[in-house]
């Protein structure tokens, strides 16, 4: 039976075992997918076992998505630009990196019915993810991108990767069409502290936190009558292109798939 994995660390609220089971299973694919919590001296010996098959392929999570990177052998054009990998498949004896995190967030975007061409969007965050987001919303091309981080620095180091983005000090607040929050506030019912009552209507409010399924960042969107969205569609639809690079089937994504990550 082949070996799927998810590592990362934290890794026990992972929900990928969950969807990608789901999925080997209504495929009929003889495999199983499991989550493993790694330290970072162990990593080394991990990729070892991936290359020694005992591993037919990996998703890597929060902390390890760019520090994977010194350890595979080849990149796709995506996780080089963003140096993020969230994918790993073994070719020919060769360890590849890619990002699905930015064709998730695409998919997401392109069903919501919200045009963000020429638009502006305020980007809260600069941590793992925020580079796949910048990659897909220039491939949109947005008209402006505005990051603000609480560690400026931070912010200031994803000018290595992309250019033309703002840097915006945490607290303050400029205009803009969408705004996303790609921090870890919310997570555990923590508000954010900015006052968007001020802004005009129609914006989009979109938190990459998909449970709980609301945020309060979300709740002040809708509050305030903008459209919200949360981070679910991205993460079913970055699963659905890591299987389809495994598996080489796009897997189905309906109501049921949607219920099965419901857990709050
Ligand atoms: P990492 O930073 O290791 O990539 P992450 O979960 O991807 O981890 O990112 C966490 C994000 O939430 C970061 O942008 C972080 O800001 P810092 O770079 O300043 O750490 C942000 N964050 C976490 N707690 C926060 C808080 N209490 N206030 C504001 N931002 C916070």
């Amino acid at each position: 039976m082949k070996k799927y994995l998810v590592i990362g660390n934290p890794i026990d609220h992972s929900l990928s075992p969950k969807l990608q089971n789901w999925w080997l299973k209504e495929n009929n694919i003889n495999a199983k997918y499991d989550k493993i919590k790694l330290e970072n001296h162990e990593i080394k010996n991990f990729i070892q076992d991936i290359k020694k098959q005992k591993i037919a392929g990996c998703n890597v999570t929060v902390p390890f998505k760019k520090t994977i990177i010194s350890f595979l052998d080849k990149l796709s054009p995506e996780a080089e630009q963003t140096q993020s990998v969230n994918t790993i498949t073994f070719d020919h004896g060769d360890l590849v990196g890619h990002n699905t995190d930015i064709a998730g967030f695409d998919t997401a975007i392109k069903k919501l019915n919200f045009n963000v061409e020429g638009k502006k969007v305020l980007i809260l965050g600069a941590g793992g993810v925020v580079p796949s987001i910048i990659f897909a919303l220039k491939n949109m091309n947005v008209q402006e991108l505005i990051i603000s981080n609480r560690t400026r620095e931070k912010a200031e180091n994803l000018r290595v990767l992309f250019d033309n983005l703002k840097i915006l000090d945490w607290g303050d607040l400029t205009d803009f069409h969408m705004v996303i929050n790609a921090t870890s506030l919310g997570l555990n019912n923590e508000t954010i502290d900015l006052d968007f009552s001020s802004l005009g209507q129609d914006k989009l409010f979109y938190d990459v936190i998909y449970n709980p399924h609301e945020t309060h960042f979300l709740k002040m969107g809708k509050q305030l009558g903008h459209k919200i969205e949360n981070g679910k569609t991205m993460f079913i639809y970055q699963a659905l292109e890591a299987f389809k690079l495994w598996h080489n089937i796009v897997p189905k994504v309906n109501t049921d798939t949607f219920k099965l990550l419901d857990n709050d």
